[in-house]
């Protein structure tokens, strides 16, 4: 049988840690060759997680700017695939999940006429500017892509009620592949403000934010109810790993910088940030890939952010949405903290997005595809 070329493109930090465990997988088909192109949309952030996973990329375009503007990333990673894919002749292009390398490797495959699988397809808010660009950028592909792997039975519904041409699976997150190779229960990190803080007596949250519709007014408003849950309640510590984008780490620096109990912290790798979820009590996130991770876990989740696209651990009851503005984010947290009850209603394991196994059905997937 002819070998089938499957190159992953990915560029940001979410993509890398979703897509390396099937390129680990893809490596270990007989049947396939594995292309791995990265725009690298981010750098440290990304590095990072090719690292973890062993993952020597075939090309690296190395796009990322300080304060980049969607426009720029679009176009240089772009220009910088088209040439990658006119080199390398991939069978199929494989891109994950809705962020602009996502759009951009999709857009470039289908120039070429090169087959198109959507990992992570089918998430839907129904609003085009929240998440923004990542709710458009997530239908673009979708309308590009010839095999959809999707997450969830929502998900699938989302691309049959759209009448979305092309082959739909139903794969599970590879998120949750990724999850399992990294959570330890005697994990020791090596940073020592993380190892030092008394997870069994303090309250701890973990707080991650950085979506583009967040910047500005509801960040600020966000980082103000922080600062004032930490200011009433004595025995919480807050840890906050800034994001790299400077328009983050200035307002974090304005607000939090001087706040007694809050751990203003680098982008932790992703082993010791899984970890620290596990060992946190409560999360505060505006992150699309710590409401599928912290669930499986059994943490409570708060969202920082007016819809999600991930219901399904809304509906199991881990997941509330807790919005942007100042009081209510105040009051749904302190309600967490000291309603035991309450607490203990969230605090369940739910796993609606896989059980590990994703990456193998959507290797098999594509295998048949190229079969038949
Ligand atoms: C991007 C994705 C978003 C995803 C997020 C994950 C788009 C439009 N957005 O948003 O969907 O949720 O990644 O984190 O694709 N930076 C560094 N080093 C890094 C990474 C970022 O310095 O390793 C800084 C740079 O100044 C960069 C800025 O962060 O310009 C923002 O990066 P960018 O990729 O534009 O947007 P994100 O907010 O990270
Ligand atoms: N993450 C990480 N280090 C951090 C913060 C997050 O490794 O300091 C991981 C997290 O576990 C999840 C992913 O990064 O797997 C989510 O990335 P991000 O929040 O940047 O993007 P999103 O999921 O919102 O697209």
């Amino acid at each position: 049988m002819k070998t089938i070329k499957v190159m992953s493109i990915f560029g940001t930090r979410p993509e890398a840690i979703k897509m390396a465990p099937l390129v680990k997988e893809i490596e270990k088909e007989e049947s396939m060759e594995s292309i791995v192109c990265v725009t690298a949309q981010h750098r440290e952030m990304l590095d990072q997680v090719l690292e973890l996973f062993s993952i020597k990329p075939d090309y690296d375009l190395n796009i990322m700017k300080p304060g980049q503007s969607l426009t720029q990333i679009t176009a240089r990673a772009l220009e910088g695939l088209d040439n990658v894919i006119k080199e390398a002749k991939p069978d199929i292009i494989l891109v994950h999940g809705d962020t602009t390398t996502t759009l951009a490797g999709s857009l470039a495959a289908f120039y070429h006429k090169v087959k198109i699988g959507h990992v992570e397809a089918g998430l839907r808010s129904g609003n085009k500017y929240s998440p923004y660009p990542e709710e458009m950028n997530r239908t673009l592909a979708g309308n590009l892509a010839d095999m959809h792997f999707c997450p969830t039975k929502g998900n699938e519904h989302n691309l049959l009620n759209e009448r979305i041409k092309g082959n739909i699976y139903l794969t599970g997150n590879t998120v949750i592949d990724a999850l399992f190779k990294v959570i330890k229960e005697d994990y020791v990190f090596e940073n020592e403000v993380l190892n030092n803080i008394d997870y069994k007596n303090k309250k701890t949250i973990l707080l991650t934010c950085h979506r583009r519709e967040n910047l500005g007014q509801p960040m600020e408003d966000i980082f103000s109810a922080i600062k004032d849950v930490v200011q009433e309640i004595e025995n919480v510590e807050v840890i906050f790993p800034v994001h790299l984008n400077p328009k983050v780490r200035d307002l974090a620096n304005s607000i939090l910088g001087q706040v007694p109990r809050v751990n203003l912290i680098e982008p932790l790798d992703y082993e010791p940030f899984a970890n620290l979820i596990n060992k946190c009590d409560l999360i505060l996130t505006d992150s699309g890939g710590i409401q599928e991770e912290a669930p499986a876990l059994g943490k409570p989740v708060l969202v920082l952010r007016t819809e999600t696209e991930r219901p399904e651990a809304v509906d199991a009851g881990t997941v509330k949405m807790a919005g942007v503005e100042r009081n209510r984010v105040y009051e749904m947290t302190k309600k967490l903290l000291e309603d035991n009850e309450a607490y203990k209603e969230m605090a369940n394991a739910v796993n609606p997005y896989g059980d590990g196994n994703a990456c193998k059905r959507i290797v098999e997937a594509i295998k048949e595809y190229f079969e038949n």
